[in-house]
């Protein structure tokens, strides 16, 4: 089986050609970061505008790089205004239909439905969370059930035990700021560009992190999360002492966010007797946070399964994963389907 995944929920226009066994023929990521970081974040009608101009170039893309890998070609997927017809049809496609920003998921989604209508071929409508869990299953198809999940991205914290795919429970949540948004705003605050995730990390290099002392929110209580006091420390530490370097300041606050992340993902384990640990999210791509985490798995011997930095951040391919595994057990979603800008996960 051959999935055409689309995923357009915020800044990245992407497409994906993936098999059933979970081979990704091709991936294909147009970021739109250079769009956006002029404003410091994203702007949701600029995304809405990039993704229509950029989406059906970028599935041609990925459907011609996905012919050449399987070696299927001469296929008839004509008749898409924009699209070769030297491929083959995809079986099925998936699209993101939330959570995400709604004119963004608008396009993936109705471009997918189109796209599958024209193909007649079935559509299925993924919860780009449970995507971003199979990123990490498509990188580590044996991943040792229950395993603790720690998905932390632009818009979402979350700490989850997955038994099997499909099957989730949640264990702790931010209550207020997600990680990957305390990241952007502290770097915004501090003069990094965005994203500001990969700008702290890379800040933080030449930084030494206890320069400032941050406080570690909730960090000896309970599986939830809270990041807007840690960013309101850094204003207050930033404001009472001037003269300390951006670089240390980035150190500080990544330091003090892994500290946390790591410490809750390690109180799941216990509690809940997972038999390995995962990551999933942007945030995921942190370095420091994917040491950090490895080193405190290998102390209690558990796997800590750490998704490749390309597949953390947002992809199709981890929505034709996980469109691939929804076809299979719950069946294809009706073209009527709407999107959700605030879906949830679908927990136990
Ligand atoms: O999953 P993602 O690509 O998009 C959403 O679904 O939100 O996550 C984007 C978030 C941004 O907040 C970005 O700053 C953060 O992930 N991020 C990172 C790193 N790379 C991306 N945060 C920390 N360290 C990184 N290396
Ligand atoms: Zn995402």
């Amino acid at each position: 089986m051959i999935i055409l995944g689309i995923e357009t929920s915020c800044d990245e226009t992407a497409a994906a050609v993936v098999t059933g066994n979970g081979e990704i023929l091709s991936s294909v990521v147009s970021s739109q970061v250079d769009l956006h970081s002029v404003y410091g974040g994203v702007v949701p009608e600029i995304a809405s505008r990039a993704h229509i101009e950029l989406l059906i170039p970028v599935v041609d893309q990925a459907l011609r790089a996905g012919a050449t890998a399987s070696g299927v070609k001469g296929a008839t997927a004509s008749g898409v205004k924009g699209i070769s017809a030297e491929m083959a049809v995809p079986d099925v496609v998936a699209a993101t239909v939330g959570p995400g920003l709604a004119g963004a998921l608008l396009v993936g989604a109705s471009v997918g439905k189109a796209l599958s209508l024209a193909w007649g071929v079935p559509f299925v409508g993924v919860n780009h969370l449970e995507g971003h869990l199979f990123a990490a299953l498509l990188d580590h198809p044996d991943i040792k059930f229950p395993v603790a999940v720690l998905l932390v991205s632009g818009g979402h914290t979350l700490l989850m035990s997955m038994d099997a795919p499909g099957n989730y429970r949640l264990l702790g949540r931010t209550v207020d700021d997600a990680a990957g948004e305390a990241f952007d705003k502290v770097a915004r605050y501090i003069g990094l560009s965005y994203p500001g995730g990969p700008a702290i990390e890379n800040a933080s290099r030449g930084g030494d992190p206890d320069s400032i002392e941050l406080p570690r929110p909730m960090m000896e209580r309970g599986l939830d999360f809270s990041f807007s006091g840690l960013k309101t420390a850094v204003v207050r530490a930033v404001q009472a002492h001037p003269e300390i370097g951006t670089e240390d300041v980035a150190a500080a606050f990544q330091k003090a966010i892994v500290d946390v992340l790591c410490a809750k993902v390690m109180r799941a384990v216990v509690i809940h007797g997972a038999s390995s640990v995962c990551l999933a999210g942007g945030v995921a791509a942190n370095s420091h946070l994917r040491e950090e985490l490895t080193e405190q798995c290998d102390a209690i011997g558990i796997p800590c399964y750490l998704p490749s930095k390309e597949m953390c951040t947002d992809n199709a391919a981890m929505i034709a994963a996980a469109g691939s595994w929804q076809l299979e057990h719950i069946g294809p979603s009706s073209l009527s389907i709407s999107i959700d800008p605030s879906m949830p996960i679908p927990m136990l």
